[in-house]
């Protein structure tokens, strides 16, 4: 049986491929289906025992040694051009280049407009514990965002979960940093929230903190009037409208002027001429406390939006589905944007 496979060696080392017949020739006789090296393998099963190992190796240098000489035949045989059936005179397709996300385009431009008035950017996890979320933020033990209903738990341990806000990367900061602090926080959030037009439960967003010796509310004011107006153009005005967050006091809720209509009242300010883009405020003396700063000394303000929220109004956007869905012919009508 090992002379056979000798044999076939010996008369795939002989074959003589001249042109492309006898190339075609050599492959039926020992590569295809009924080719003699196919026929070998089939024979393996009936080898006895003690030479299969000797059979199936010398076999399958039998094999290599065919392949090989094949694919060179081949190579010197059929240019690239028969191969691939090709017109190489053709132009060439355009390569299509990737662009930005429209949320880290947003994302950017929020960083740049803040960044030119001294707020540097940092970082912090996505899976938190309820201390930076919750407890340190002033929210009380019965607060609904505490139920699973709104939240994310892990089954095994309810102490830790998906952050809600990156109002929880406050707490990191404030906690490893001494005051004055000037810093954005960007990042995805998790809420438990069914999927539509409107609400996603994933997002982004980008929390704004400011602490140090008499920061007042006319400062808050002061630049969300000068963010507004980055963003959205000049003319832009601002509103706040007195709200509630655990963490901040007093607090608000920021509007500006539709810049779809320009206030005249469309169907995206729902004829208001006001959309709300932000929460705010300053910082609650309790969660300065629990960071460790004094808040005799040190006051500051806060302030959170969505990344989505914000790029759907900057570009007239409906669905904030379309973010996640990543279908090009949505991403690349920001190709020009970055
Ligand atoms: N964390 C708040 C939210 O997710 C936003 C906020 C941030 C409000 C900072 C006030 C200050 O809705």
């Amino acid at each position: 049986m090992l002379q056979n496979v000798l044999d076939t060696q010996k008369e795939v080392l002989d074959f003589e491929i001249t042109n492309a017949e006898s190339l075609e020739q050599f492959r039926l006789n020992f590569l295809s289906k009924k080719g003699k090296v196919s026929i070998l393998f089939e024979q393996f099963k009936s080898v006895p025992v003690d030479q299969k190992k000797e059979f199936g190796q010398k076999l399958n240098i039998l094999k290599a040694i065919a392949q090989d000489k094949l694919n060179n035949a081949q190579a010197s045989f059929t240019t690239i051009k028969d191969e691939l059936n090709i017109d190489f005179s053709l132009p060439a397709d355009p390569m299509s280049i990737g662009s930005r996300h429209p949320l880290s385009i947003v994302r950017n431009k929020i960083h740049d407009i803040f960044n030119r008035i001294g707020f540097t950017v940092a970082d912090g996890p996505e899976i938190e514990d309820d201390w930076h979320v919750f407890s340190a933020l002033n929210f009380p033990a019965d607060h609904p965002a505490r139920d699973m209903q709104d939240t994310f738990f892990i089954e095994k341990n309810p102490d830790i979960l998906l952050r809600t806000h990156t109002s929880s990367v406050q707490i990191r900061v404030m906690e490893m940093q001494k005051p004055p602090i000037r810093a954005l926080f960007p990042g995805r959030v998790f809420r438990n929230e069914a999927i539509s037009a409107r609400a996603h439960c994933i997002f982004h967003q980008v929390e704004g903190l400011y602490v140090d010796k008499k920061v007042s509310f006319a400062d808050l004011k002061q630049t969300l009037l000068y963010f507004a107006k980055e963003m959205f153009g000049k003319d832009t005005q601002i509103r706040l409208r007195p709200s509630f967050f655990p963490f901040t006091e007093p607090s608000a809720e920021m509007d500006i002027s539709c810049s779809i209509c320009g206030g005249k009242g469309c169907n995206i300010c729902k004829y208001s001429g006001w959309v709300e883009i932000l929460g705010c405020g300053m910082v609650d003396p309790n969660v300065l406390e629990a960071c460790g700063i004094d808040s005799k000394e040190y006051s500051g303000f806060a302030f959170g939006m969505g990344i989505e929220r914000t790029t759907m109004l900057k570009y007239q956007i409906n669905d904030i589905r379309l973010f996640f869905e990543n279908d090009v012919r949505f991403l690349k009508q920001f190709a020009s944007e970055a």
